[in-house]
């Protein structure tokens, strides 16, 4: 998490840096939808992938959940989550989410935001079979991930190659259908999806996500960090240069 060289840091530790606390494609709005669609109760046992600054989380526990177990494999993150939010039945592990301390079917629902994407084909499925095997039959999983229009082949390598150069992390987004799929691969049942626009960096999304103060503060920093400035106009650009191949998808998925 800590970012020792901007022009190395993964993009979304630079903007957090910077002050950003939304980090996921939809921004809140999508957060909103899907904590709304898991429809969390005090009978709930949940468990969150990658709470990185711990927004969801948040929201999440304002439910009153039963438990709440939060996985992210960045140390420095679990200490701040750690130290921000606390209570009886929370707890935050340093793993990766692929490979989780968790028994086998305890689970009510499972949910991850900005995680998926940033992994390669076969490091999704590890992380979707683990949401797998901790819920229990009937159980919810939830992704909020960045998505693509049906875009051919060729299209889809130039925007997953230049993205990856923009942001620094080897992000592949997947069309809604290729999501489908790799959640039906592990043994869930797609019930719903939710699809938004992907505006990130857009001002209108800024303010919406980090409210109007919030949105100066990073305003000013990122004008006091040239080369953190130079990064995220980068990450802009590749953003709006695909503005309508991409965007974000939120999935409800049950456990057969
Ligand atoms: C782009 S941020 C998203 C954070 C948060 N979910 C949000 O939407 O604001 C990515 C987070 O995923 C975590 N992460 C990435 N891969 C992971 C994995 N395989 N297991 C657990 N955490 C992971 C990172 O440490 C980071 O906290």
């Amino acid at each position: 998490m800590k970012v020792n060289d901007f022009s190395k840091a993964q993009g979304h530790w630079i903007l957090a840096r910077m002050g950003k606390r939304v980090l996921r494609p939809g921004g809140k709005e999508m957060t909103k939808k899907l904590i709304s669609a898991l429809n969390i109760s005090k009978n709930d046992d949940i468990v969150e992938f990658a709470p990185g600054l711990g927004y969801t989380a948040s929201l999440a526990l304002s439910s009153n959940p039963k438990s709440y177990v939060g996985v992210d494999s960045d140390e420095e993150a679990i200490a701040e989550l750690e130290h921000k939010i606390h209570g009886p039945n929370i707890r935050f592990v340093n793993r990766n989410a692929s490979n989780t301390p968790l028994l086998n079917e305890t689970k009510d629902k499972v949910y991850g935001e900005a995680i998926l994407t940033m992994h390669a084909d076969h490091r999704k499925l590890e992380i979707i079979r683990e949401a797998h095997r901790i819920l229990k039959k009937g159980g919810l999983y939830a992704i909020h991930e960045l998505g693509l229009d049906d875009v051919d082949q060729e299209l889809k390598n130039k925007i997953q190659k230049e993205l990856a150069l923009a942001i620094k992390v080897n992000a592949k987004p997947l069309t809604q259908e290729e999501w489908r799929e790799l959640l039906e691969h592990e043994g869930f049942k797609v019930k719903n999806f939710f699809i938004n626009e992907m505006l990130l960096l857009e001002i209108k999304r800024l303010i919406d996500d980090e409210g109007f103060f919030r949105f100066l503060r990073i305003g000013m920093n990122i004008l006091l960090h040239p080369k953190a400035r130079t990064r995220i106009l980068e990450m802009r650009k590749i953003f709006r240069k695909y503005q309508h191949h991409m965007n974000a998808i939120v999935i409800i998925a049950e456990k057969n």
